[in-house]
């Protein structure tokens, strides 16, 4: 996206550019320090005439292909490559277990790059960061330079995804979760997320103004926590008290996240959102699975596999897989019929 030119510029029109690049210093650091900079905007271009997407979603899995990561990875390669995939979305805990070390941490390669070789694969992958991420150099895991190692990783605190009939607005949950804060095991990277108030203010605030902007005809928010889920750790009271009324305000159709090593589809009853879990890229099978409400829950799977999404026009079709690749439950919706029904 920046573009630079390696010409040689006489003096005077070199003085000149310089000037400018101060002036835009100047005035980029206006926009940062005004209370509600706008999240960081992609645009992902649809590949196909008919604006159709199709992507995968994985979890919970950068542990060097052990636990299966390598098995499930071979086999994302051969449904992305069945459905033509546009891009991966990672929810998170992307490096096990206290994230990278810096840009150069060989995990970096082998838990992402020398993993996920499959030509289907080399797509863009959008990564949110996981607690576990954080329990490593989050500025590393950040940075522009792992681009130029693997120019396939995108991986931001929060940020916008647009890619036409979609809108994908990816949020950093970490911060929002009280028991790290009073975690004494384990450290934090928590620089750039002080005062965390004004941060998580701020994030709400900007997610709020970018929700209500949005005219996409999907609308799917991607955290690592859950803000519904039977599995271990179970729903996240702050994502259910900060986040969720606003995905309730501002219709969005879909929240997928990782965190619990499973796979999982809950609904709503009283709303149209659909909870999406896809956090077992890797080691799984924890065997504790919290009673849930029947009429939401819709699929549970306690093992490893990923999660596929299509989307064209008013339709979406969802599946799980397994570690074998084999398809273990599908789920279609079309928006016309829920807005008549
Ligand atoms: C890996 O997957 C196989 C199924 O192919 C399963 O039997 C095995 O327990 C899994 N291994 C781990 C470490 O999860
Ligand atoms: C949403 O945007 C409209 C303008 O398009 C504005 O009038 C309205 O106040 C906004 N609502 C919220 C809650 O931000
Ligand atoms: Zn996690």
């Amino acid at each position: 996206m920046v573009s630079s030119s390696a010409m040689a510029k006489p003096p005077f029109a070199s003085r000149l550019h310089l000037v400018w690049v101060f002036c835009i210093a100047i005035i980029s650091s206006l926009a940062v320090s005004t209370s509600f900079a706008e999240l960081q905007r992609l645009e992902h271009a649809a590949k196909r005439d008919d604006g159709s997407l199709s992507f995968l979603v994985v979890g919970d899995w950068g542990r060097r292909g052990l636990y299966n990561q390598s098995k499930v990875a071979l086999q994302m390669g051969r449904i992305g490559e069945q459905l033509d995939i546009d891009f991966v979305v990672s929810t998170g805990d992307n490096f096990y277990g206290h994230g990278l070390k810096n840009v150069n941490d060989p995990a970096f390669l082998e838990s992402f790059k020398n993993i996920y070789t499959a030509k289907s694969l080399q797509k863009q992958w959008y990564s949110v960061l996981g607690n576990h991420d954080y329990r490593g150099n989050i500025e590393a895991q950040l940075s522009p330079a792992l681009r130029k190692i693997d120019s396939r990783w995108f991986c931001q605190r929060s940020f916008i995804v647009n890619a036409g009939i979609a809108e994908f607005f990816f949020v950093d949950t970490t911060p929002f979760v009280n028991k790290y804060l009073v975690d004494k095991d384990h450290n934090y990277d928590w620089r750039g997320v002080s005062p965390r108030a004004t941060y998580l203010s701020d994030l709400l605030q900007d997610l709020k103004q970018a929700l209500n902007k949005s005219s996409a005809k999907w609308k799917i928010v991607v955290g690592h926590h859950a803000i519904r889920s039977a599995g271990h750790h179970g729903d996240t009271p702050e994502l259910i008290s900060l986040l969720l009324p606003m995905l309730k305000a501002y219709n969005v159709d879909m929240y997928m996240n990782g965190h619990d090593h499973c796979l999982e589809h809950i609904s709503s009853v009283d709303n149209p959102i659909q909870y999406l879990t896809s956090g077992a890229g890797s080691k799984a099978w924890r065997g504790d699975i919290k009673r849930y409400n029947n009429r939401a829950m819709k699929f549970y799977h306690d093992g490893q596999g990923f999660m596929s999404v299509k989307l064209a026009g008013s339709d979406a079709e969802i599946a799980f897989y397994d570690v074998l690749g084999r398809v273990l439950y599908t789920w279609k919706a079309s928006k016309q019929l829920h807005s008549t029904m």
